[in-house]
């Protein structure tokens, strides 16, 4: 059996970059708020570049107001990844979408993020973990706020600290308190860097933040005695191919570094980072793959392993996911 069917790990899944484009019509009707712009007329997200995607996601999340709609969100991203196979995923959760990173909103609309999940394992047999997110672009103030939110519900299903947004706003090292914050509070780290701020960026969240994983990281190509120090510390790289190619960093899967990252000796990973509005799938980025790279099982089976390595969920749960990828 081809791996594109079989059981799959996601590490870089932004919860509302995953909200179907009609659960977003649909809550902003019963809301009656007007982002109707944000709409191809054939109902898919529309955008034009990296900033504007930004904007066209913040508009989105403006009609997620109460930890019902959050509630309704999680479930629908679920069954999409357990759609395509996904049996465990590793989501970016962002407390600023979910209250304004008010810690006594963010305990609310986590509950309500944990029960969906929970029924989704039990329906589907997915199991979603939380990496909350705080959004570069928001500043270091905010994501202060993020980090005490993420250091006040770390635990078995809070697992990591991470930073998305505009990658080009300030430095890695401005988020440093926040980073420190979490860790201290026992939360597992990575940060989007080298999606758009080139090898420079990838220096910075290592040395400035202590990641260990880094969410794209593709652009650490640019600088083969960083990709050595990237492979020495055992850092694991979330890639997004589809992405990338949806933002046209790249014109092709086929001239993605991917491949190339994987033959020098970086742990690669794979996932869709925002589904529908990169018009993927976690199927669809395997068939790429394996199309433009002649990935066979043994690679798929490779980036799954890596994926089960790096990922922040407890040792249990880990052994389990072993056993479920070996026996499909
Ligand atoms: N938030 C959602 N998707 C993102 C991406 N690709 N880069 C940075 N921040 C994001
Ligand atoms: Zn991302």
């Amino acid at each position: 059996m081809n791996k594109i069917n079989d059981p799959k790990i996601e590490l870089h899944l932004h919860l509302e970059g995953g909200a179907p484009p009609s659960l977003i019509h649909q809550m902003s009707k019963e809301k009656n708020i007007d982002i109707s712009g944000i709409f191809t007329k054939d109902g898919h997200y529309f955008f034009r570049d990296f900033t504007h995607f930004l904007s066209v996601y913040e508009a989105a999340t403006s009609v997620l107001t109460s930890s019902d709609d959050f509630y309704r969100l999680t479930k629908a991203v679920l069954e999409q990844s357990a759609q395509n196979g996904v049996i465990y995923t590793e989501t970016f959760l962002s407390p600023d979408f979910c209250g304004g990173a008010d810690v006594i909103a963010w305990h609310d609309y986590l509950a309500a993020i944990k029960e969906a999940a929970t029924e989704a394992e039990k329906e589907w047999g997915v199991t979603m973990r939380g990496i909350v997110t705080c959004i570069r672009h928001f500043g270091p103030d905010k994501a202060r706020s993020v980090a005490f939110c993420a250091a006040e519900t770390a635990g078995d299903f809070i697992r990591g600290f991470g930073m998305g947004g505009a990658e080009t706003v300030g430095t890695q090292g401005d988020y440093a308190y926040s980073f420190n914050l979490a860790r201290e509070a026992g939360l597992r780290l990575t940060t989007h860097a080298g999606e758009w701020g080139g090898a420079e960026s990838v220096r910075q969240a290592i040395n400035d933040l202590k990641v260990e994983r880094l969410g794209h990281g593709i652009q650490v190509i640019e600088d083969h005695s960083l990709v050595q120090e990237v492979i020495e510390r055992g850092i694991t790289l979330e890639v997004c191919p589809g992405s990338n190619v949806a933002l046209s960093i790249f014109p092709n899967v086929k001239s993605h570094p991917i491949a190339e990252l994987r033959e020098m000796g970086v742990k690669v990973t794979v996932s869709t980072d925002d589904p529908p509005f990169f018009h993927t799938t976690m199927r669809q980025e395997y068939a790429l793959l394996a199309n433009a790279f002649k990935w066979k099982d043994k690679d798929f089976q490779e980036l799954n392993k890596n994926a089960v390595d790096a990922a922040f969920c407890d040792d249990e749960t880990k052994v389990r996911l072993l056993k479920e990828l070996d026996t499909e």
